[in-house]
Order: structure tokens, then C-alpha cells, then sequence
């Protein structure tokens, strides 16, 4: 691919917490202009880390990128402020789904307005509501009390209001029912699809990440430890091993022990 057609390069970043935790170690990710890559790994692995690397966030956790560089749009945006690299048109999803519990949902709707390059708040809350109608006959409801789904709906509906380039989504499957997850991710599809919008999805839930996503990358310990595209990882036996369940005999390891564990196998026959 041309340069151009990458939205976003990570490359080689390290990142550190209080200057001494290193966390990150060479991760690199390239997200294609209006594509959509999936970011899988274990509890801990530095996923959000990663998210909160690009959108500038690690600096209110006292994080930094120590090493390499986040190109965005042609820019390196590591060293900037979040509030720059939100005018830039990044927005992240954080995990956990924190809506302003006091506040209705059209309120936390408008709390993204701000951002918008383009039209007027009514416009962009005509947008949202035409994703998520659902959204619509919550508004005037306070947030706090609507259901996981809705305040999930509402936090992503509050990153479309940023009228956003690119969108970094923290595990918005957590803690949801099936037909819930079903419902956000074909909202969150036809906003890649409609509106163009880049996505770097963080998923712990691997079988809808590679489903919605055509290429994903697979994190352990702050490294990327393989990508590849969505059709090639779901045939692969560690990941259906460790992500998929498809072949589970009781524990659940990690990503690391499979492979170690075929690797003695192998060595032993
Ligand atoms: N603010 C912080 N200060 C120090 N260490 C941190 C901080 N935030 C995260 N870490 C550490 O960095 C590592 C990666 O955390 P991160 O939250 O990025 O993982 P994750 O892949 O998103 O995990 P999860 O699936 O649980 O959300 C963990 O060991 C975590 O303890
Ligand atoms: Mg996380």
C-alpha cells in the first residue's frame, strides 16, 4: 500500500508509566485510511495502553512513549496533548463505557459537539439518532439509569458527535448480552462503511473482532506477537487454541504457554 493510504502508523513505540514501567515494547500497527483492525490480547497485554498511546490519553496516567513515533495523517502526534489530537479527529471509546451518570443522554451526547468540523450540534444529533434510534427515545432519560447497551451506545454516539477520522474502541462487547453486541457492532460496521470512519478496535471477545474486522493483530505482554489477516488467524491452531475455544480442553492458557507447549511437543516426538 501507499504511504498515503495508511490514517494511521504506529511504529515501534515503547511506552512507560512513571518513567520506569515499560509496558509497550516495539509495537508497531498500521490502520488503512477507512479500514477497520482488530487488536486482540490477554488481560494486561497493553491494549488500552496502545489506544491510549494514539489518543494522547497516557498523559494524563503519567505515561509516554519512549521510543519510536505515532504518524497520523502524515504527522507525528506522540508528543502532542489529547486535547490536540482530538481537533485532529481522533476520538477513543474508553473501556467500560463512562457516561456522565447525572447528566441525560442528550447531554453526554452534546459533551462531544464541540469537536465537530462541520454543521451544527442539531445536525450532528440527527446523525447519532439515525445510527442509534434507540439513542432517541432514551434523550431525554438520565444516563445513569438507562441500560449497559444504551450507555455503551450512548459513549460510542458521544465519539460520533466529534465528527472523528479515526476512532479507537475499547472493548465495547464487555459485560453486554449477544443480541446487544450484535446490534452495536452492526452500527459500528455501517459507520465504517457510511461514514467512512477509521477503526482500531481493542476486543478480548476474538470471534467478533475477526469477523468484523478483516485484519488483526495479536498482542501478549506489550509485543505484537503475530498479524495477519482476519480469514488466516482464525485458521491458525494457537489462536483457535488460546482466542477461539474451538479446540479447549479445560485451562485456559496463554497465548505463550500454547505455543511454548507445542514447541516442546514437537521437540519431543
Ligand atoms: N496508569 C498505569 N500505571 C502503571 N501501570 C499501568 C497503568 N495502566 C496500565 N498499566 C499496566 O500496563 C499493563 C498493560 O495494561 P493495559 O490496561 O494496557 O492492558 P489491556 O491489554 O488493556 O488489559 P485489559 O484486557 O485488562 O483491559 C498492565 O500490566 C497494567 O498493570
Ligand atoms: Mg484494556
Amino acid at each position: 500500500m501507499e504511504a498515503q493510504e495508511w490514517i494511521l502508523e504506529i511504529q515501534n513505540i515503547e511506552v512507560r508509566y512513571h518513567e520506569v514501567i515499560l509496558v509497550l515494547k516495539g509495537v508497531s500497527i498500521k490502520v488503512p485510511r477507512g479500514g477497520i483492525i482488530a487488536l486482540l490480547g490477554a488481560n494486561g497485554a497493553g491494549k488500552s495502553t496502545t489506544l491510549k498511546a494514539v489518543s494522547g490519553l497516557l498523559k494524563t496516567e503519567d505515561g509516554e512513549v519512549t521510543d519510536g513515533g505515532i504518524l497520523y495523517e502524515g504527522e507525528y502526534i506522540h508528543h502532542e496533548r489529547a486535547s490536540v489530537i482530538a481537533r485532529k479527529g481522533i476520538v477513543q471509546v474508553i473501556e467500560g463505557r463512562r457516561v456522565f451518570e447525572h447528566l441525560t443522554v442528550e447531554e453526554n451526547l452534546k459533551v462531544g459537539a464541540h469537536l465537530r468540523k462541520t454543521g451544527t450540534v442539531k445536525e450532528r444529533l440527527e446523525l447519532v439518532y439515525h445510527y442509534f434510534p434507540r439513542l432517541k427515545e432514551k434523550r431525554n432519560e438520565i444516563a445513569g439509569f438507562v441500560s449497559g447497551g444504551e450507555q455503551q451506545m450512548t459513549v460510542v454516539g458521544r465519539a460520533l458527535m466529534t465528527e472523528p477520522k479515526l476512532v479507537l474502541l475499547d472493548e465495547p462487547s464487555m459485560g453486554l448480552a449477544p443480541k446487544l453486541i450484535h446490534e452495536i457492532f452492526n452500527i459500528i460496521t455501517k459507520l465504517n462503511k457510511e461514514q467512512k470512519i477509521s477503526i482500531l478496535l481493542v476486543e478480548q471477545n476474538a470471534k467478533l473482532a475477526l469477523n468484523v474486522a478483516p485484519y488483526a493483530y495479536v498482542m501478549e505482554t506489550g509485543r505484537i506477537v503475530m498479524d495477519d489477516t482476519s480469514e488466516k488467524l482464525k485458521q491458525n491452531e494457537d489462536i483457535k487454541d488460546f482466542y477461539l475455544g474451538l479446540t479447549d480442553k479445560g485451562s485456559r492458557k496463554s497465548f505463550r504457554e500454547v505455543k511454548h507447549y507445542k514447541r516442546r511437543k514437537r521437540w519431543l516426538t
